[in-house]
């Protein structure tokens, strides 16, 4: 029951993931989106993030707690890795909304123009790039071991239920559960 429970969260938390890394690999383009799409896309992208932290609550507060005493440095490498996470999605999200020129207008208000909030958004976007990259870099096994058991488990599950006809599974009910 605990391991079933386990599994989902880590399917759970797999599926937040790579939404939010294909939507922010979506929004880096923003000459194939609009700019409406984009700005959107970055307000749920935001939301999306803040699932992302609050899914990792526990590891947030104990790692912080551990930190000044007895962490390894692996842990706070990564501490400090995704605490440049943190503030670079939050200077992106905030200088978008700085500059937007469709979401505030929805809402009644207006950005500013250009200059420095532009290059903070562009600046912050590109420092996300490096940290993600890390930050994958970082948890190449726990990915690795997910997207084999996710996606190969359903791989192999549906390859089994095809060849599988309905006169042997009635046959082996005892031992296959489709
Ligand atoms: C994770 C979320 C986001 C990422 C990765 C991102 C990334 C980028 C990048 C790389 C550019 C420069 C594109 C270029 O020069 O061709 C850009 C431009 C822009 N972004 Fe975002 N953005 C995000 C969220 C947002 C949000 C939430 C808003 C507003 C609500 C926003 C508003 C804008 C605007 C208005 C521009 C155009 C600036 C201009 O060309 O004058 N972005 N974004």
């Amino acid at each position: 029951m605990l391991a079933k429970l386990k599994m989902s969260t880590t399917k759970r938390n797999l599926l937040v993931d790579l939404l939010i890394v294909s939507g922010f690999l979506l929004a880096m383009q923003r000459h194939l989106t609009g700019l409406t799409l984009h700005e959107l896309l970055g307000v749920a992208l935001g939301v999306g993030f803040l699932t992302h932290v609050l899914l990792h609550w526990r590891w947030v507060y104990e790692t912080t707690r551990r930190l000044f005493s007895k962490a390894k440095a692996q842990a706070r490498i990564n501490y400090v890795l995704n605490l440049g996470l943190l503030t670079a999605f939050t200077l992106i999200i905030f200088s978008g909304f700085m500059i937007s020129e469709e979401v505030l207008p929805m809402i009644g208000l207006e950005g500013v123009r250009g200059g420095s909030w532009k290059w903070l958004h562009t600046a912050s976007a590109d420092a996300v790039v490096w940290l993600v990259a890390l930050h994958i870099a970082l948890h190449w096994k726990w990915i690795l071991n997910a997207g084999k058991k996710y996606l190969f488990g359903w791989l192999s599950q549906r390859r089994k239920t095809a060849v599988i006809s309905p006169e042997t599974a009635v046959v082996n009910s005892s031992e296959v559960t489709i």
